[in-house]
């Protein structure tokens, strides 16, 4: 069984707790797309993992866990990560595999991120994790960026980094009016993480066929979410990724053909980290509220998350976008203790209602959600093991869900652990 789990909001959805469940039922764990920006919060036996870039799986000893070419990798970021879990006694070696075709981030990228972040006013900024994520990505696209097995050949890499260097430089000194980057500086940091690097790199395409072929089970893990897609998200206020499943076929090199199942994973109410609109936002005090009570600080910049209704038009937009089979619902504990809920079932646009995700950002940002009202429940929901221990406003709650996104749910999620999960 091939699966590929997909967040179907604006990212921290909860995705790291359900790989962490269905990496369980797999034997290969794959990362796709993005890079060092996720931030997947898992918590085993009382002691936290937040993992950036390898995939949730490495926390169960004998999965194998692959770093698809669509990722982009900061080798920084990297190490620092498999120093982190080996001070766990987590061990990586020769169960860590990543593509050789996978872009690296260097320290340019990250520089670049931050200029621009940082140039730009407010209102047009996009509020990135200043990870180097944009620029890698302009560069995989403009065609002069550094791939792992680039790393190969010394002199090969010579010549594409003397290129790449001096691009980066006239814009630097010539739009930014900062110091430029050194060429000498930049080959010597490839030389000193070539080695390391090389020791993960196979052909990864070739070993998820081969896999496959074979009968293990696969599962693909998404980072960031639908409406962070650089397609079909709420661009420009987006990453620079497909988060949605284009992107786990491409970014990882497998055929659609070997696909089984597609998951979303939704949270029982929105969040969005970042600049951008966001239609249905709590006002300020139930927002720090629910920030409060749902640690809604980002994993990986620990920035405030907004917090906002169950916004029913985005997520029937993924549904939409990613043929999805199921949703797994996340932190509805949270939601206990409220006395009404609110769901957005549709948008009023400039005095025209509508039930569909409108493309253009200046649409986006005048949407005024629809909302429907149900009631809340005051029962703690957190030690709640099937569908009937949940009180009976939260069951139509999630079968409101269900009808309004038109998908079944078959996990919901009570609590942080493992073990606080309902299996439908
Ligand atoms: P970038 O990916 O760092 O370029 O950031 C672009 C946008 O995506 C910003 O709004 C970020 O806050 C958001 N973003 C990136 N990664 C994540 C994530 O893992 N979870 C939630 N938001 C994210």
């Amino acid at each position: 069984m091939n699966r590929i789990l997909i967040g179907a909001q604006w990212g921290d959805e909860g995705k790291g707790k359900v790989i962490d469940i269905l990496a369980a039922k797999s034997d290969i764990v794959v990362r796709y797309q993005g890079g060092p920006n996720a931030g997947h919060t898992i918590k085993v036996k009382g002691r936290k993992f937040v993992l950036h870039l390898i995939p949730s799986g490495v926390l169960y000893s004998k999965k194998i866990c692959v770093i698809g070419n669509g990722v982009v990798i900061d080798p920084d970021a990297l190490f620092e990560e498999v120093k982190m879990l080996a001070q766990g006694d987590i061990e990586v070696r020769n169960r860590l595999f990543i593509s050789d075709q996978a872009h690296l981030i260097f320290p340019y990228h990250r520089l670049m991120d931050q200029l621009r972040e940082n140039s730009l006013k407010k209102g047009k900024a996009i509020g990135t994790t200043k990870r180097g994520i944009g620029p890698c990505y302009a560069d995989k696209m403009a065609r002069v960026g550094i791939r792992i097995c680039d790393l190969r050949s010394m002199s090969y890499l010579r010549q594409r980094l003397a290129d790449v260097v001096k691009d980066r430089n006239a814009i630097l000194t010539k739009v930014y009016k900062v110091q430029p980057i050194s060429f000498e500086k930049t080959f010597a940091y490839c030389q000193k993480i070539r080695s390391r690097l090389l020791e993960f790199a196979i052909d990864t395409p070739k070993y998820l066929y081969e896999s496959s072929k074979a009968g293990k089970n696969i599962l693909f893990e998404g980072a960031q979410g639908t409406l962070l897609d650089v397609d079909h998200g709420t661009y420009p206020f987006v990453t620079s990724s497909n988060a949605t499943v284009g992107g786990a076929i491409t970014g990882s090199g497998i055929a659609p053909t070997f696909i089984d199942r597609i998951i979303g994973v939704v949270k029982a109410y929105t969040t969005r980290v970042g600049e951008g609109p966001f239609p249905s936002q709590f006002p300020s005090k139930l927002m720090e509220q629910i920030q409060k009570k749902g640690e809604e600080f980002g994993s990986t910049t620990g920035r405030p998350r907004r917090c906002g209704w169950f916004d029913a038009v985005i997520v029937r937009h993924a549904v939409r976008i990613n043929g999805l089979d199921a949703m797994a619902i996340m932190k509805l504990d949270v939601l206990s203790g409220l006395k009404n809920l609110k769901i957005a079932t549709a948008y009023r646009i400039n005095g025209k209602i509508t039930r569909d995700y409108p493309h253009a950002i200046n649409e986006f940002s005048v949407a005024k959600p629809i909302y429907e009202t149900m009631k809340g429940w005051n029962e703690d929901i957190t030690g709640c093991k099937k569908w009937n221990d949940l009180p009976v406003n939260a069951r139509k709650y999630l079968k409101r869900l269900e009808t309004l996104t038109e998908t079944p749910i078959k996990m919901v999620s009570v609590g942080s652990q493992r073990h606080q999960t309902i299996f439908l």
